[in-house]
């Protein structure tokens, strides 16, 4: 409780609090560049971080969420895979697209941007309180370590 008033969040909650900071700043500064092959630069930094993430807390945390004790834990768990699944559309579609500086892309990108930025707050405000009535500090900590070994799995299969 006093870790949660001080804004530091136990186990997986801090480590995905991270991930989403960086995820964050990333889509800004693809959003600020007027350069396509930054832009470009950027994207692929932004979609390396993103998606083993997406994975690896699905299988950590909302896959659990999703046999949850509460009901409101697997809505939650419901709602987010589902919110997932659109967040990885949106990245393929920017793929397709190619040219990331023209007025489609960068129109696709906000929604993109957009859709991340909504489901983050989802996530650490619902998905949070969720997780910490669901599991103990000790089980957070373990999520922790699986989540960190489950992306860094992925991570170098995507690569
Ligand atoms: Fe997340
Ligand atoms: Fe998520």
């Amino acid at each position: 409780m006093i870790r949660e008033m001080l804004g530091i969040a136990e186990g997986i909650l801090q480590d995905l609090h991270d991930d989403h900071s960086e995820v964050d700043e990333l889509l800004e500064e693809i959003m600020d560049s007027d350069n396509g092959g930054e832009r470009s630069r950027l994207f692929a930094q932004m979609k390396d971080k993103l998606l083993p993430h997406l994975k690896a807390e699905q299988e950590v945390l909302y896959r659990r969420l999703e046999t949850g004790k509460s009901g409101e834990s697997r809505k939650f768990g419901m709602e987010g895979t589902s919110e997932h699944a659109l967040v990885e559309q949106q990245v393929e579609k920017l793929v397709d697209l190619g040219n990331p500086m023209s007025e489609e892309w960068t129109a696709e990108f906000k929604v993109l941007q957009d859709l991340i930025e909504d489901h983050v707050i989802e996530e650490e405000s619902t998905g949070f309180s969720c997780a910490r009535d669901e599991f103990d500090t000790e089980q957070l900590e373990a999520m922790s370590r699986e989540f960190q070994t489950r992306k860094a799995q992925l991570g170098t299969r995507v690569a």
